[in-house]
């Protein structure tokens, strides 16, 4: 018996492969007209409950699975209209790299070849794009939640030295700042750091979302005052509730200041640097000790890839090299190869991520990039302009990139139930999936336009179908709107 899992005649499988291309090709062409998203039926989830197969299944029969199963009950992220959390859209070209990707199966924890040489470039492209350095270091992980992580990491060996990593943190009274509208990663960075949340003072926000400066000053001060040691800044380019961008410069002049690390919370926000037209808002970006952030979302590459970029290489080495081991490297053959990525952040075996990156990149152009991120802002102006006009509608907070968050008004009854319940009305439709948050109290419809798909049409949809299923369960217009708003779908 052949043990090998190449198929002993590869027609079957190769003709297979065609289809999956195809079909996957018809799914992209055509998902505008399905449902944005729906539920997954109990019978399908116990479907795919099965003990552990033995015996081989057919490759077509697992196929017909996955197409059954699987695919009418994603995420719906693809879907133009599509508008909940921050979900990228992803790209044809993207999801071909991931193919190939998975067909070189190579290992980017180390070692010297192609691939690698590949990530070193979608790295110094990161670089550029923030305007960082050219020998700016970085590496391609999951997501922003773990970059951040690495930002984290690399602030707390600058400021105790690399003896941390033998000795832990210890009694150090290391205190971080952030604003108070920044993600929850960055308190569960903390957390894993060794350093405690309660060492993450939140800084309050001002009417436009943006970290108080005023506040961090007085918050800082009184934390020295107290014998801590302050040692870290995160600033947010792009808040996940609404989408403010602190004031990165302010933030930089007093992290330079204070000789604090200023890492910056770029999860989607970052990719602004490419549009000429929002690159302004980030003015001060380029000052940051570190950045995180995400291809995945605003860049449309295929999930997951998340990137941390630190301006001075030595620094992140410090926090992760094994041991100096980089620089007992081989300095010929297959283990040669310089700083290699294990040495950058906590993994080992590391797959192909920046081939989706560099691909999309290459293929569409940064400034293409750029010009999304740019038309997805001003289809978020036109849905607030919008929101606005509508009485039966209330904008919550100030729009500053592409992320809107309103709610449907009524005279009487309980608000954020009420608005809770459109969001999953439109969900459970299939109309639009916007998301849902809390601003200042009070519960929001939120918008966040990162799809590159969407349109004026969908804003247009989705405007059009909260206010239905604002008044159908307001009980304004007869109940027979119902059955209207299913007939959307
Ligand atoms: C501002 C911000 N930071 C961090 C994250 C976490 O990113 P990820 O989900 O890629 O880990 C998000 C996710 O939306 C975000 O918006």
């Amino acid at each position: 018996m052949n043990d090998s899992l190449d198929p002993a005649d590869w027609s079957g499988l190769r003709a297979l492969g065609h289809r999956m291309v195809d079909d996957m090709f018809d799914h992209l062409e055509t998902l505008r007209d399905g449902p944005v998203w729906r539920p997954m039926p109990e019978a399908a989830r116990a479907e795919l409950r099965q003990a552990l197969p033995r015996d081989p299944v057919p490759a077509a029969a697992v196929y017909d699975d996955f197409r059954r199963l699987v695919v009418p009950y994603a995420t719906g992220n693809l879907h133009p209209r599509f508008m909940g959390w921050v979900h990228g859209g992803g790209n044809p070209v993207g999801m071909l790299a991931e193919f190939l990707a998975a067909g070189l199966n190579a290992n980017l924890g180390g070692r010297d070849h192609a691939p690698i040489e590949v990530e070193r470039q979608v790295i110094a492209w990161a670089a550029e794009m923030l305007g960082f350095p050219s020998d700016a270091s970085g590496v391609l992980v999951t997501g922003t939640s773990i970059a951040n992580l690495i930002g984290v990491l690399v602030a707390r060996t600058a400021s105790l030295g690399p003896s941390v990593r033998r000795r832990g943190v210890r009694g150090s009274g290391l205190v971080a700042y952030t604003s108070a509208a920044a993600h929850g990663c960055l308190p569960r960075a903390m957390d894993m750091a060794g350093l405690g949340r309660e060492a993450l003072r939140l800084i309050a926000c001002d009417d436009d979302g943006r970290m108080r400066l005023d506040e961090l000053v007085r918050r800082v001060q009184q934390d020295l005052d107290d014998g801590l040691r302050p040692f870290l800044v995160v600033g947010t380019a792009g808040t996940v509730d609404t989408g403010a961008v602190d004031d990165l410069a302010g933030l930089a002049d007093f992290a330079e200041r204070q000789d604090l690390w200023f890492h910056i919370d770029g999860a989607y926000g970052a990719i602004a640097a490419l549009s000429p037209a929002l690159r302004p808002l980030l003015t001060g970006i380029e000052r940051a000790d570190s950045v995180a952030f995400d291809f995945h979302k605003w860049a449309q590459v295929p999930y997951d890839a998340g990137c941390i970029v630190v301006r001075d290489a030595a620094r992140q080495i410090e926090t992760f090299g094994a041991e100096a081991a980089y620089l007992r490297r081989e300095q010929r053959g297959l283990a040669g190869g310089g700083v290699w990525p294990c040495d950058l952040g906590p993994d080992l075996s590391r797959g192909f991520r920046a081939l989706k990156v560099w691909m999309t990149v290459s293929v569409y152009g940064a400034d293409r990039i750029g010009a999304i991120a740019a038309r997805t802002c001003e289809l978020a102006a036109m849905l607030a302009a919008r929101v606005d006009q509508e009485p039966d509608l209330q904008r919550l907070a100030p729009v500053a990139l592409n992320i809107v968050c309103f709610r449907f008004i009524a005279s009487s009854g309980n608000l954020d139930r009420l608005n809770v319940e459109i969001a999953a009305d439109l969900q459970e439709a299939g109309i639009a999936a916007p998301s849902t948050t809390t601003v200042n109290g009070a519960l929001a419809i939120r918008a966040a336009i990162v799809n590159h798909r969407t349109s004026e049409a969908d804003i247009a949809v989705l405007v059009d179908a909260v206010l239905k299923a604002g008044r159908v369960r307001t009980r304004c217009v007869p109940a027979r709107e119902t059955q209207m708003l299913k007939a959307m779908r």
